[in-house]
């Protein structure tokens, strides 16, 4: 697995993996944006330069965690004020993209969950297991319900079989959210153990999470060898394995990261 090769899970590690996920997001969404759109293809430029500035310093391990941690808070503030912007302005059919505006919204959800996972960084406030198990299941089971849709998005209407295995695999995560969420609200605050049937849950999302992983990683393969009918970005299902795989991990390790 080419992509973890570098993914570190020291506060370096995983400050360079949001940073990364921000600086994707730009590139992926600079494919998308109309030449009619100037102005909004130069400020995500910036957006996507600055970030790829920062993921570098801080994969490089170089400089105080703080203020590495100040610049990433800024530069991300700044992507989600565009993307967030971005959005309002596709609800009001004032610009010119072939972004979807739930997939805007998914990449703004990103953008808040890592400026939560700084400001955790900084203040290196305690979790408990149970507190993140919740946690990170009612976040990324969506984000992966979504990543299903979004594949479904670009994959050629032409690719039958596959466009019908992805909607069932998107049905799953949506009733594995469903569940999340229901725990969220039947397992009261304050969490301090990790009842049998969050236990039972938490083993079964690692499970499914992996194997989500491994099936996005054999659509990148077909697509980095143009072996599938898709308007996908190349780089997209390396991507979305990247946050199953930070999914699995935070659950196993029961951290929110
Ligand atoms: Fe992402
Ligand atoms: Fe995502």
């Amino acid at each position: 697995m080419g992509y973890t090769d570098k993914y570190e899970r020291d506060a370096y590690g995983i400050i360079a993996f949001w940073l990364r996920n921000d600086y994707d997001h730009g590139r992926f969404f600079d494919r998308e944006i109309s030449h009619y759109e100037m102005e909004l293809a130069r400020a995500n430029q910036h957006n996507i330069q600055r970030l790829g500035e920062i993921w570098k310093k801080a994969e490089a391990k170089q400089g105080d965690i703080g203020t590495l941690l100040q610049e990433a808070h800024h530069a991300t503030r700044e992507f989600h004020s565009l993307l967030a912007y971005t959005m309002d302005k596709s609800l009001h059919c004032e610009v010119i993209i072939s972004t979807p505006v739930s997939l805007l919204d998914h990449m703004v959800r990103e953008s808040e969950e890592s400026q939560k996972v700084y400001k955790l960084i900084q203040s290196g406030a305690k979790v408990s297991v149970a507190d993140a198990t919740i946690h990170e299941t009612v976040f990324w089971l969506r984000q992966m319900a979504d990543h299903l849709g979004y594949i479904r998005h670009y994959l050629d209407v032409s690719n039958y079989e596959l466009n019908f295995r992805v909607t069932m695999m998107m049905q799953k995560f949506e009733r594995l959210l469903m569940q999340a969420t229901a725990l969220k609200t039947m397992i009261r605050k304050p969490r301090n153990e990790m009842l049998p049937v969050l236990t039972t849950f938490k083993e079964m999302i690692i499970k499914e999470a992996k194997d989500l992983e491994a099936f996005k990683l054999e659509l990148d393969d077909l697509i980095k060898r143009c072996a599938a009918v898709t308007t996908s970005p190349p780089d997209l299902l390396e991507h979305i394995a990247r946050e199953a795989h930070h999914l699995w991990r935070n659950l196993e390790e029961g951290i929110i990261s």
